[in-house]
């Protein structure tokens, strides 16, 4: 996806009504931004905001009531479940707030996840997985299984899965929402390291304000609206 101008999601006019019975949730109402290549993206807002939706809606969990949703050249939103699954395995990553690691698997076999995915050979992609967990910090872990990780080390394990197939764009949904603050500080930093390393995209979630100090572009919602549009001065605030 390269090739594309420097857009590299395109949200157009998205709305999402829940309905539950006869009761019907506005959670996003018509929403527009545009997300260029390899920048740090926040989405920001309190509990309920819409922040989550918009994360789903982005990255084809959802599909919007109204709206589309371009990523790279592709229009997201009229792919069907199976297009949207291969789609996602060679262009999207994700990172989630409580790691979501496979428990029998060990930090190599989880970080590999992708890779097997992508038909790449236990060989190669246990290569790949070693050298990415020693990015991580975690060269003396990797054979652990997830129970016998912090929860600083397990995230960092949910990072390097989520960089191992080298997705152009990365979606994280309060990534540092189970850490400290000094964890959290170490976590954002390498996800901006190695997102900018290779002109990456990452769009992320959160309600912690700290965390406008990593982006490049602000998203604020309030009540499923976009109520501010932010490019922060300096690009790479780190
Ligand atoms: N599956 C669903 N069915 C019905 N309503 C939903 C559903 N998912 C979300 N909502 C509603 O949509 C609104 C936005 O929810 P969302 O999960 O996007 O908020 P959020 O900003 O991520 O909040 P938090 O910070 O608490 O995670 C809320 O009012 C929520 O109750
Ligand atoms: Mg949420």
């Amino acid at each position: 996806m390269r090739n594309v101008a420097d857009d590299m999601i395109k949200i157009n006019h998205i709305r999402k009504v829940y309905r539950m019975g006869s009761e019907r949730v506005v959670a996003l109402d018509h929403i527009d931004a545009v997300v260029k290549r390899g920048e740090i993206c926040c989405i920001f807002g309190t509990s309920g905001s819409g922040k989550s939706t918009l994360l789903n809606q982005l990255a084809g969990m959802e599909k919007p009531t109204e709206g589309s949703v371009v990523i790279g050249k592709v229009n997201i939103t009229k792919l069907r479940e199976e297009q949207m699954a291969v789609f996602r395995q060679k262009h999207i990553g994700f990172i989630f707030q409580a790691y979501n690691l496979l428990p029998y698997m060990t930090a190599l076999e989880n970080t590999a996840i992708p890779l097997m995915f992508q038909g790449v050979g236990k060989h190669q992609r246990e290569k790949q997985a070693a050298r990415l967990l020693k990015l991580v910090g975690l060269g003396d872990r990797m054979h652990h299984y997830p129970s016998q990780m912090s929860g600083g080390q397990q995230q960092r394990v949910g990072i390097a899965r989520a960089f191992a197939a080298k997705p152009s764009v990365i979606f994280a949904d309060e990534p540092t929402g189970n850490l400290d603050t000094k964890t959290t500080a170490q976590i954002m930093e390498m996800i901006v390291e190695m997102a900018k390393k290779n002109d990456q995209t990452i769009v992320l979630v959160t309600h912690d304000p700290e965390m406008a100090h990593y982006a490049d572009h602000i998203l604020t919602l309030i009540d499923g609206n976009i109520v501010r549009d932010e490019k922060t001065q300096e690009k790479g605030s780190l």
